[in-house]
């Protein structure tokens, strides 16, 4: 099942800093009417959901028997800037989020067309109080004060870099951390060096406040970056960052992505109990400027 939105200006789930805390004025009760309205519009029962980021749309495209909803459709859906159908998934009854992006890359050896899987995150966002949990807590979601030291899974970090593996892809897949700016401008050396410096490899605009959601209603999180370019560190580099570059770099990459996700989303649903069939239900976003 797929979620699309209907006017093609994607969000990125994040707007931009300082915008987006506006999570809480969807209540349980209308995240709730939204999950039954799209589960009596289908016979699938989705357990798997995936967020598909910058140009890394076509994994929606790829899968089988769709159902495709565009958010317009939706009554009361959010047309941007809001990591919400997150909500929206855990109560339609996905457990398990998978969560894809584009990012530049800080680490030394990422090339452009690797995959960085994210075992940690510096949400540069958060730290200066831009959280999608601020305001008040609906405990039927989750705690107040929940922990993201253990954010992305260790044992789906470990079957995915086996999975790279088996498909001759260990070479251009790492695991590091990635680190959330508000954007829409990329970043300048000074900040970027700050970033390689406090132990991020990656870099980009999105995925947090989704993690920070799905945790929060305790699911089961991957998260992946497409590493789009190579951030410019050092003062001589003629070249500058270009986002028509890191959407067609996420393009050309999309088969071997498509490839390395549904072997990763397979082996998710090999590893659920039988009686939970593993249909996905996935939201397309983009940065939105
Ligand atoms: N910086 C921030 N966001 C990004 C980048 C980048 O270099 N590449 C893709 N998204």
């Amino acid at each position: 099942m797929s979620a699309k939105q209907a006017n093609g200006h994607h969000s990125n789930g994040l707007g931009h800093a300082g915008q987006d805390t506006d999570v809480d004025i969807y209540t349980y009760e209308v995240v709730e009417k939204i999950a039954q309205y799209l589960l009596s519009k289908t016979c699938i029962r989705p357990k798997i959901g995936i967020i598909c980021g910058s140009g890394i749309g076509s994994l929606a495209d790829s899968l089988e028997d769709r159902q495709s909803f565009s958010y317009g459709s939706i009554p009361d859906f959010p047309v941007s800037t809001c990591a919400m159908p997150v909500r929206v998934m855990k109560l339609a009854g996905v457990t398990h989020l998978v969560v894809t992006n584009a990012a530049g890359g800080l680490g030394d050896g990422y090339k452009v067309g690797d995959i960085m899987i994210i075992k940690d995150h510096i949400n540069f966002l958060g730290l200066a109080g831009v959280n999608p949990l601020r305001g008040p807590n609906d405990d039927r979601f989750g705690v107040r004060f929940p922990a993201l030291n253990k954010a992305y899974d260790e044992r789906l970090r470990a079957d995915a870099k086996r999975i790279a593996k088996s498909l001759s892809l260990d070479k251009h897949v790492h695991e590091g951390v990635y680190a959330c700016v508000g954007g829409p401008s990329y970043e300048t050396i000074g900040e970027l060096r700050m970033m390689k410096m406090m132990g991020a490899n990656a870099v980009g605009m999105s995925t947090v406040h989704e993690v920070i959601l799905a945790k929060h209603c305790n699911m089961t999180v991957f998260a992946f970056s497409l590493i789009t370019n190579e951030c410019i560190v050092d003062y001589s580099e003629k070249g500058e960052a270009c986002h028509e570059d890191v959407m067609q770099n996420s393009k050309d990459r999309s088969q071997v992505l498509l490839q390395f996700v549904s072997h990763v989303v397979g082996h998710m649903a090999s590893t659920m109990a039988p009686e939970e069939p593993s249909t996905t239900m996935t939201t397309t976003t983009t940065t939105q400027t």
